[in-house]
């Protein structure tokens, strides 16, 4: 991984003492207290159902409380657009991101900010990409149902009296039942919990099918031996693989699913 030079504060500061930038026990030391850090959030509270950007929710699991979570939000997104060229622009918003998170310059406060960071950009495209695609998939629902619809007279006929056949068996089978309203409710809260379990499980395949097939973080850097950096295709690892693999990736897939329901 190239490292980037020391620096006292801003953007420059974060990139020096995160373990994404940094090599062999220093990283390893700094990925620790990142594990630790996502060791602490419980999955569960992300996954609750919130609107707008993944950063909230994954903030206010890191401690932030109402009413700094706007800013943050707003700071880790100048931050994580600078996080891999560090632009300067971004150094006042980093610097108030460790006030956030008590203010000092260590690698603790690193963590905490490189988690947000780190979550910022391929969490929200994630989402973006799967609501993108699941409405695409509602469309050709749509128009597979209108054409269905728009059949033959015949066809229409058809439907038409077993439709009537339908009713009429409804109708009987409620006159036979002893309870009605109470059989209906129990069917109506089971058919709920079905459906809602359904829609969960094709919400969360469109994600599998976003990130096999349009994910959000493509390559990475190394250095080779040489010294020279180079890209390295992620293709088929979507949240990378070996001592460098993303750390976040169940609190990403719970975020996920908190933005979709
Ligand atoms: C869909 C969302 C996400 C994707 C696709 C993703 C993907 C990745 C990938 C591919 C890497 C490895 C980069 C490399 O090998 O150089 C990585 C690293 C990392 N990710 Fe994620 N990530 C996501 C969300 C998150 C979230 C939500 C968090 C925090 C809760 C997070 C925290 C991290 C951290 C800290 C690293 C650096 C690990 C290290 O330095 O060893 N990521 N991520």
């Amino acid at each position: 991984m190239p490292e980037p030079d020391p620096a006292s504060n801003g953007i420059g500061w974060l990139r020096a003492t995160v373990s994404r930038f940094a090599n062999g026990p220093v990283h390893a030391r700094r990925r620790a207290i990142v594990e630790e850090l996502v060791a602490g959030v419980d999955p569960g509270d992300l996954r609750r159902p919130y609107a707008g950007h993944p950063v909230a929710p994954l903030a206010r699991a890191l401690g932030v409380t109402e009413p700094a979570i706007v800013n943050v939000v707003a700071d880790v997104r100048v931050a994580a657009a600078a996080y891999q060229t560090g632009d300067t622009a971004a150094d006042p918003a980093v610097d108030r991101l460790v006030s956030v998170f008590g203010g000092r310059y260590d690698e603790a406060t690193a963590a905490h900010i490189q988690l947000l960071v780190q979550a910022c950009d391929a969490t929200a495209s994630l989402i973006e990409r799967t609501r993108t695609r699941m409405s695409g998939e509602r469309a050709r629902t749509h128009t597979r149902d209108e054409r269905a619809r728009t059949h033959t007279p015949d066809e229409r006929a058809r439907t038409h009296t077993s439709d009537e056949r339908a009713r009429t068996n409804t109708r009987d089978e409620r006159a036979r039942t002893h309870n009605p309203d109470e059989r209906a409710r129990t069917h109506t809260s089971d058919e709920r919990a079905r459906t809602n379990s359904r829609d969960e499980r094709a919400r969360m395949s469109t994600v599998d099918e976003v990130l096999r097939d349009d994910p959000p973080v493509l390559a990475t850097r190394r250095v080779d031996p040489d010294g020279n950096v180079v890209a390295v295709s992620l293709s088929g690892m979507p949240f990378g693989a070996g001592p460098r693999a993303c750390p976040g990736r169940e609190l990403a897939m719970a975020l996920v699913e908190g933005a979709l329901r």
